[in-house]
């Protein structure tokens, strides 16, 4: 018998820069011909039926105009495309049309193209760099930072991805012009939640400047990309692979992502999360970290923004209880909940721990009273 020690210590540096502004193509062209991922001279934008001649197609033409190699993989917009199936029609085209590991992906969409783009970079020849050029709302404030890539499954979504870092990612406030209001809505439910776990002081700017960012005010936009980048990474710095702090972000998620799940993606993503962050703050005030006046705030803030705070009646709520178990939190089959410390501040647990056990009744309680 032999034993070989195969030693692998890796020193890995997955910095990249997040670039916020507006009209960024030509950036993202000049970036490709200053070296942002090397030598590599193919290229796979992908993108959705929406966003494909929206921007995408701007970007494809740009990279054919400077000699780059490229194609254009669209799939069918909203999240019902964030499937096994979709990877793999990504994936087959790219091995159709030659793509070896020379090659980069340029995800240029919404949370939907950059998670499930995202996903195939990392796997496709074993990891291909991508790019991330955001254009929603949502994508700016969560989806297209911090490297979590996945596709959704029946069960529930995200369940099969991977932590991939992008190359670098462009948001571009500009687009956020041709997003329908139920889109910049669903966005702001994410911005929101990092109001509610970091910083009372963007709380109240977000509230206090709703229509201004109803009407894409390019300072107001500017500040809230801004801020909701220094949130997510100042979480995501200390803990990429989520394996205690990170899990704050998923404030809201636990309901919301079940929610998105039973209600058949008839709600968004951000719809969901809305929801959700109310079940989760009155759970906060019945466990007694927050106040009664603090869940009013988050309600109120919540419906300025246009966002649903009350499960529709077409939800079997019993059939929401029993998805709760999907969450990807869940330990030794209890439910684990993240629970705002009022406004601004998150709680923390014995032992490190940012998620609280909570009763299956306790959960159901909630359910039922939103
Ligand atoms: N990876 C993460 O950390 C993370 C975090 C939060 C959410 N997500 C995922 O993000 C997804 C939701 O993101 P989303 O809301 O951006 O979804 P999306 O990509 O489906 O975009 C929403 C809709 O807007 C359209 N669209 C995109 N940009 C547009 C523009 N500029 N103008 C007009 N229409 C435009 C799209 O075609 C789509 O119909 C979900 O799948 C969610 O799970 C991931």
């Amino acid at each position: 018998m032999s034993v070989f020690n195969v030693e692998l210590k890796k020193v890995v540096d997955d910095s990249y820069e997040i670039e916020v502004g507006h009209e960024l193509e030509q950036k993202l062209i000049d970036d490709i011909k200053a070296g942002l991922v090397g030598n590599i001279k193919k290229f796979a934008v992908v993108t959705d039926s929406n966003v494909k001649p929206l921007y995408a197609d701007k970007i494809f033409g740009m990279l054919k105009d400077n000699g780059y190699k490229c194609d254009l993989i669209v799939f069918p917009a909203g999240e019902t495309s964030k499937t096994r199936e979709t990877k793999e029609f990504i994936e087959d085209t790219m091995l159709e049309k030659g793509y070896r590991r020379d090659c980069c992906i340029i995800a240029v969409g919404g949370g939907v193209v950059t998670d499930i783009a995202g996903f195939v970079a990392g796997t496709y020849g074993r990891g291909v760099p991508f790019i991330n050029y955001a254009t929603t709302l949502l994508a700016a404030a969560d989806a297209s930072v911090g490297g979590k890539t996945a596709v959704d499954t029946p069960l529930a979504t995200n369940l099969i991805g991977l932590f991939n870092q992008p190359e670098k990612v462009y948001i571009d406030i500009s687009t956020w012009r041709t997003l329908p209001q139920r889109q910049l809505s669903s966005g702001l439910a994410e911005t929101i939640k990092h109001g509610c776990i970091a910083d009372r002081k963007f709380f109240d700017y977000i509230s206090e400047n709703m229509d201004r960012i109803f009407a894409v005010d390019d300072e107001v936009c500017e500040h809230i990309a801004h801020e909701n980048c220094k949130v997510k990474y100042q979480v995501v710095m200390k803990d990429e692979l989520e394996s205690g702090l990170r899990e704050i972000l998923n404030l809201g998620h636990t309901v919301g992502r079940a929610i998105e799940t039973v209600s058949g993606y008839k709600l968004l993503h951000g719809e969901a999360v809305s929801i959700g962050l109310v079940a989760e703050v009155k759970l906060a005030e019945k466990l007694g970290y927050c106040t009664a006046e603090d869940v009013k705030l988050v309600a109120e803030i919540l419906e300025k923004a246009k966002l649903p705070v009350a499960i529709p009646d077409y939800i079997d709520r019993e059939a929401l209880v029993k998805k709760l178990y999907t969450d990807k939190k869940v330990r030794d089959g209890k439910l684990r909940f993240v629970l705002q410390k009022g406004i601004g501040d998150i709680m923390e647990f014995d032992g490190g721990q940012y998620a609280l056990p909570v009763s299956e009744d306790t959960a159901r309680e909630i359910i039922m009273s939103i």
